[in-house]
């Protein structure tokens, strides 16, 4: 009788090929997941030499799951990068103000983000001189008026102001911050929603994140007309007419609770396409359609990217330490006010 020895790395590969190929996407072939399957090991081995923990954010590539310590939302990962311990490194996979937000924790390690391309288009539609000129002629008008900025700005902008927030905790953090006039950057589709839901005055920002702005209420209404009794889960990033068609406005975590507790089955998941991957992965028994938009930035981010990322310590964040503090300052706010 003959036995055939079949190496570790190519039963890895084939589990990942039925893991991703499950996900109904191009790229997944077999000699993809051989090749995946093959930087998934030197990642492990990598992070395990150099005691290095990887974050990701729910909108990564599936194969980057395969490496993530933890995935989650932005408020989840600035908590557990906050809570980091016994690590040298972090590699954040995710954008550059999320990396940003783990070194503001962690001025002692060293935070990478394995492509130092991947931005945001809201985090770019701010700057700190900006918003300092457009805060000195606000307060002019509203003696009380309060800063607070969502997440996605970087570390600079969150050192003007007076709290952060994220899309998880952004009423809670507008309703407990001790003014009626909220400056409320840089989102406008955020700001308003926020505004739609409390009393206090909301000044939003001219700016938008390009991916969710995008989508239109045709677009949704065609899934519910199409798929009656759908569920529709939206991003607050959307606009107002799009939110509105919402059966449930949520964090891209919250979403993935949601849809894991509901008595529903058919969700049409009204934000970056990434995170239907996760839902996929997570909830097999139900059934989400996506809206195939998809953040170029954070699709910068690839296995690859991140195996060379550890094994060359690339790309470092590095934060002066008056914004690092600064910043700080208003992550705590935010974690104090919207908890
Ligand atoms: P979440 O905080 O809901 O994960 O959103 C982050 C983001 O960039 C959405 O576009
Ligand atoms: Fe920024 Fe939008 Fe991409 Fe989120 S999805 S990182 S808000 S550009």
């Amino acid at each position: 009788m003959t036995f055939e020895l079949q190496s570790s790395t190519t039963a890895a590969a084939e589990q990942l090929h039925r893991k991703l190929a499950a996900l109904g996407q191009d790229g997944y072939d077999l000699a993809a997941c051989e090749r995946y399957a093959a930087q998934i090991d030197e990642i492990n081995r990598l992070k395990a030499e150099r005691g290095a923990v990887v974050l990701a954010h729910n909108y990564q590539r599936p194969e980057i799951f395969e490496v993530a310590d933890f995935i989650g939302d932005s408020l989840e990962l600035a908590r557990k990068a906050r809570e980091v311990r016994g690590a040298e490194i972090i590699v954040f996979c995710g954008v550059h103000f999320m990396a940003e937000t783990a070194k503001v924790f962690n001025p002692e390690r060293m935070v990478l983000l394995p492509d130092r391309r991947a931005g945001c288009s809201l985090a770019e539609s701010v700057t700190a001189e900006a918003l300092a000129e457009r805060k000195a002629e606000l307060r002019e008008i509203y003696p009380d008026l309060k800063v607070v900025s969502y997440v996605n700005c970087t570390a600079d902008v969150k050192a003007l102001s007076d709290a952060c927030c994220t899309s998880a905790n952004a009423l809670k953090v507008a309703e407990a911050i001790d003014s009626e006039h909220v400056l409320f950057v840089p989102d406008q589709n955020l700001a308003n929603y926020v505004q739609s839901q409390t009393r206090k005055q909301i000044i939003s920002w001219d700016g938008n994140c390009y991916v969710h702005h995008q989508i239109t209420p045709d677009e949704v209404n065609k899934v519910k007309r199409a798929i009656p009794g759908i569920k529709v889960l939206a991003h607050p990033e959307c606009r107002t007419d799009v939110l509105r068609l919402a059966d449930a406005v949520l964090s891209t975590s919250a979403m993935v609770r949601y849809a894991e507790t509901s008595a529903a089955d058919k969700f049409l998941v009204v934000t970056e396409c990434g995170l239907s991957d996760r839902l996929l992965m997570e909830i097999p028994n139900k059934h989400f359609y996506k809206s195939c938009k998809l953040c170029r930035y954070m699709k910068m981010i690839t296995l690859g990217g991140t195996l060379d990322s550890l094994r060359n310590l690339r790309f470092e964040i590095e934060l002066p330490d008056d914004v690092r503090q600064g910043a700080r300052r208003a992550l705590e706010r935010m974690l104090e006010l919207g908890a």
